[in-house]
């Protein structure tokens, strides 16, 4: 018998089974052989929220939650950060290398060439109300470019896809930008490839318009909004990118599958946390009411925003960095008193045992809002930074799956609960 295998006695039958362990798992499939009897489907994995469910095999990311490491391909995230810059990272992310310097040339050239939208995508924007959230006008512009670029749909062919690469990594910050500019009732800025992917971000928000000739970002803060992106870029089999992949599966064009994605980030147990974490800095207000917070979230009545990772049992490193961050940013722009707030909370979470034993740390959004916020992003924003960033983690995701002999059609199975095999019942006997 193979050492690497696991002996399953079924105590329903007395059979017994052995199913092979491959890198820590064992294939779901392989249980549909345990049966009952010829007409017994076979037993399934039941796994609500796959919190034990590997999905696929992937070379991307690397993530030690209980030790607080993250890698993306082979290398450490604070080399990444300290060292490299957003599309330098993303090419590493995508192609699975670091570029050489005409590599990393081509690939910023490129990208920077698919800046500008459409013109009728505009149109989309413009019949938005002023208070629309930027993320839904996000999601909408991106899942509209499907519509742009028919050619996208041909997902098998490497230069179509590399091709949509640059569209949609080229076009994220320029349909954000846009979003922010029509909430705030401000012409557009179109964009500017002379500047970093992050200081052209940076101009179509909040260049003045008929004024500046040229805006030039403050290169500090160009830096932070660069590292961010870096730390946002990818995080493997997360609750967006999964949606992503599951969306990619049945094969449509990567704008469907990244709509998905900017959905499933929408929400505020995902990338909406940062948003949260603001609101609750600020309604918390002054670090003297930290305690009392504290002692809300202890009796379940809100939670901790900010605080918990399902991957994370440790201090996620991505927080660390941003922490550290946070001073720099705040050495050029106004010290924000909530970061006291911010670190008071953290200090005094760290010492409770309620978090200690749940082993619940600050995740990346603890200290991202208080960044965004120094830079001058309103908190709707927030989100849709992350989406921007993350949207080549979802892209390298996508075509990993594609290239994946082992992947189907995401299809998950249920446990029926319902009714069977009922009459129906005419409106009147009711
Ligand atoms: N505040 C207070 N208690 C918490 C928190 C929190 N932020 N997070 C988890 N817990 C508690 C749970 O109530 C639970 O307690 P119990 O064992 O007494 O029932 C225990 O810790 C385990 O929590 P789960 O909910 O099982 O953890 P799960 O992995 O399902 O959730 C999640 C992870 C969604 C991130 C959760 O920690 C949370 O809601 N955090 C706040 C929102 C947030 O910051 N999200 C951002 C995540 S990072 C990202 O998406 C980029």
């Amino acid at each position: 018998m193979p050492t690497e295998s696991l002996t399953i006695t079924d105590n329903r039958t007395g059979k017994t089974y052995v199913v092979p362990i491959d890198g820590g798992t064992v294939k779901a499939m392989d249980l549909r052989q345990i049966r009952t009897s010829e007409d017994d489907f076979g037993l399934m994995a039941y796994d609500p929220a796959f919190q034990n469910t590997a999905s696929c095999r992937s070379a991307i990311t690397f993530i030690d939650g209980e030790r607080g490491i993250l890698e993306y391909r082979g290398y450490p995230i604070d080399q990444l950060a300290e060292r490299s810059s957003f599309l330098e990272v993303a090419y590493l992310i995508v192609h699975g290398e670091l570029p050489t310097q005409p590599q990393l040339d081509d690939w910023c050239f490129q990208i920077s060439e698919h800046y500008i939208i459409h013109e009728n995508i505009k149109k989309f924007i413009d019949g938005f109300h002023h208070d629309a959230h930027p993320m839904g006008m996000l999601l909408s512009t991106v899942g509209a470019l499907s519509a742009f670029y028919p050619d996208a749909k041909h997902i098998f062919d490497p230069a179509t896809r590399q091709k949509q690469m640059y569209r949609l990594i080229g076009k994220m910050p320029t349909l954000a930008a846009f979003a922010y500019r029509h909430s705030r009732g401000l012409p557009y800025e179109y964009p500017d490839p002379r500047l970093s992917y992050a200081g052209n971000f940076m101009a179509m928000l909040w260049k003045r318009t008929g004024g500046e000739e040229r805006y030039t970002p403050n290169p500090v803060l160009e830096k932070a909004l660069d590292l961010l992106f870096i730390l946002h870029a990818d995080h493997e089999q997360n609750c967006s990118t999964s949606s992503v992949r599951v969306v990619g599966s049945s094969q449509p064009d990567p704008y469907c599958a990244v709509a998905a994605g900017i959905g499933a980030l929408f929400g505020p147990l995902h990338g909406g946390a940062n948003e949260e974490v603001l609101k609750m800095l600020r309604e918390i207000g002054d670090k003297e009411k930290v305690y009392d917070h504290i002692k809300r979230v202890k009796r379940g009545e809100v939670k901790l925003m900010g605080f918990g990772h399902r991957i994370y049992k440790n201090y996620d490193p991505r927080a660390a960095i941003i922490k550290q961050a946070a001073h720099d940013v705040f050495a050029v722009t106004r010290t924000n008193p909530l970061l006291d707030v911010a670190i008071e909370l953290e200090r005094i979470a760290l010492s409770d045992d309620y978090f200690v034993s749940r082993k619940l740390y600050p995740n990346v959004d603890f200290y991202s809002g208080l960044i965004y916020e120094a830079l001058g992003f309103p908190v709707e924003m927030f989100t849709v930074l992350f989406a921007v960033a993350r949207t080549v983690g979802w892209l390298a995701q996508w075509q990993e799956m594609l290239g994946d002999k082992e992947q189907k059609i995401a299809r998950p199975r249920q446990v029926f609960t319902g009714h069977r095999g009922r009459t129906y019942v005419p409106m009147a006997e009711r």
